[in-house]
């Protein structure tokens, strides 16, 4: 997969791309990150990415020109790719939205600053806007590194084994059964008895139903969409 970021902070991305399983899956060959500051597109003296809003208002918008030039200029050399914007007005991401786009060979993502991009932008580049929740973000680089993290680590060869991205919280429409690892017992609390059992039937009795209650209590709604609230 390859995965184009046009940001005016490019720093940002260093720390979360260079550790732990971004790091790996790049290194592995899974994915190739490339960064573009589209400030390097600004051909003013100054390098102006943004500028007050027409009609009035606080705040700045980013400009079209510098975000078109980028966007055509990439799309010249390597091809077409959809561009996602990521704003809080977007469709909300979620597991779903993830695993469908880990299935993409080629994305790009566009991070906003400010008030926002000029909509003309939006009306002539972007493919979708998306959101990674209910809150404001002072720019679009943290949602853009939540986005990149969660669709690269379901693309196949990322994570060492397969199975913990297939088993984990939202991808069978339930939250995840709690863990315990070694000592049996820490400051007198105990693992439950059924783990230590080797009884593999009742160990996966047991994470299902702790699933499934662990759900039920914390995200009833995730029940109510699959039509088993009273199941
Ligand atoms: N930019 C600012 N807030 C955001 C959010 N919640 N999701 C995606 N991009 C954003």
């Amino acid at each position: 997969m390859r995965i184009d970021v046009f940001t005016l902070f490019p720093e940002m991305f260093a720390g979360p791309l260079s550790n732990s399983i971004l790091k790996r899956a790049q290194n592995k060959g899974v994915v190739e990150i490339r960064l573009h500051n589209f400030r390097r597109f600004a051909k003013d003296k100054h390098h102006t990415v943004d500028d007050t809003p027409y009609g009035g208002g606080a705040g700045m918008v980013l400009k079209p020109e510098p975000i078109f030039d980028a966007v055509e200029q990439l799309r010249k050399k390597t091809g077409w790719f959809p561009l996602f914007y990521l704003s809080p007005k977007g469709k909300v991401f979620n597991q779903k939205i993830a695993l469908e786009m880990s299935k993409m060979e080629r994305f790009a993502l566009l991070c906003g600053r400010y008030e926002g991009v000029d909509q003309r932008v939006i009306d002539g580049l972007i493919d979708e806007e998306i959101s990674i929740g209910d809150y404001v973000l002072s720019g679009g680089e943290p949602a853009a590194i939540v986005l990149i993290d969660a669709v690269v680590r379901l693309i196949k060869g990322a994570l060492g084994d397969e199975k913990s991205s297939q088993e984990e919280s939202f991808s069978n429409d339930l939250l995840e059964h709690p863990h315990y690892t070694k000592p049996k017992e820490f400051r007198e609390m105990k693992v439950p008895e059924v783990l230590i059992s080797g009884n593999h039937k009742e160990i996966r009795k047991f994470r299902e139903n702790t699933s499934y209650q662990i759900t039920l209590k914390r995200r009833p709604d995730m029940l109510k969409s699959k039509g088993e609230a009273n199941g």
